[in-house]
């Protein structure tokens, strides 16, 4: 059994071109990160979402990012964010909100995203170092700027009518954080699924998976082991392993 990972306090940057990006340059440097570093900036220049968005944030929001190594099998890492998600939707709990998970890594409070994850993978001369986890919580995003998201957004601050320090919300995060990553590595994915499909958005139900390559409707039947989409249709399951619930 190895030490269990502890998430240190976070370390705040005014403004950061993307906070993904500033861990991503330190090992690419060479320079030692520890597992389990939690970097956040008030304002992110070239914040970057999933699929070569970008992500815009405000001062008042979270974009945070979490450097871990992880001795679980590289084939198991795409569930790590699903860990996460889980993490955001349950820390959103001691502000008084129901956060649901949405497949892969998306959170939404009332159907809408109130966050977003980017997992990636950090190698140093070919070398995999670890994974890095960019999480954007939308804090005290105003209706307007959700409004200008171009699909359903919404932030604690609109769902709960209270405005919340960072902070205090980030502090929040890693404990939830360090406790879900904790029982992800000592288990993988089947120690927090019946956790995550408690919390799943739209399982059980009709949806739309947008895949690299092809785009599929069915039945949300099920995520399976190592997390992947289970989709039901005609009586035929589909596993997938990449994509977007639409
Ligand atoms: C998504 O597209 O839903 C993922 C958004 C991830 C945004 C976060 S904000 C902190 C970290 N730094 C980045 O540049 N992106 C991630």
């Amino acid at each position: 059994m190895h030490q269990p990972l502890t998430i240190g306090r976070p370390r705040w940057f005014d403004s950061l071109p993307s906070t993904n990006g500033w861990l991503r340059d330190r090992i690419l440097a060479g320079n030692p990160v520890q597992s389990g570093t939690l970097i956040a900036a008030r304002t992110q220049t070239a914040g970057r979402g999933r699929g070569e968005r970008s992500w815009i944030s405000g001062e008042g929001d979270i974009a945070c990012s979490l450097f871990l190594v992880s001795r679980r099998p590289t084939s198991e890492w795409p569930s790590l964010s699903m860990a996460c998600s889980l993490a955001v939707a349950e820390a959103l709990g001691e502000f008084g909100l129901a956060g649901a998970v949405k497949w892969p890594n998306d959170v939404l409070v009332n159907e809408k995203k109130i966050c977003g994850i980017l997992a990636e993978i950090a190698s140093v001369a070919g070398k995999l170092s670890g994974i890095i986890l960019g999480i954007g919580l939308n804090v005290n995003m105003t209706a307007e700027a959700c409004a200008a998201v171009g699909k359903p957004a919404t932030s604690m601050a609109l769902e709960s009518g209270a405005i919340h320090e960072p902070g205090v919300a980030l502090d929040v995060l890693a404990r939830y954080l360090e406790s879900l990553v904790n029982r992800w590595e000592a288990g993988g994915f089947p120690a927090i699924r019946d956790e995550w499909k408690s919390r799943a958005h739209r399982l059980g139900r009709e949806i739309r998976v947008e895949g690299p390559d092809a785009c599929r409707e069915g039945i949300f039947h099920d995520v399976g082991r190592s997390g992947e989409l289970i989709l039901a249709r005609n009586g035929v399951l589909t596993t997938i392993l990449l994509g977007e619930v639409e």
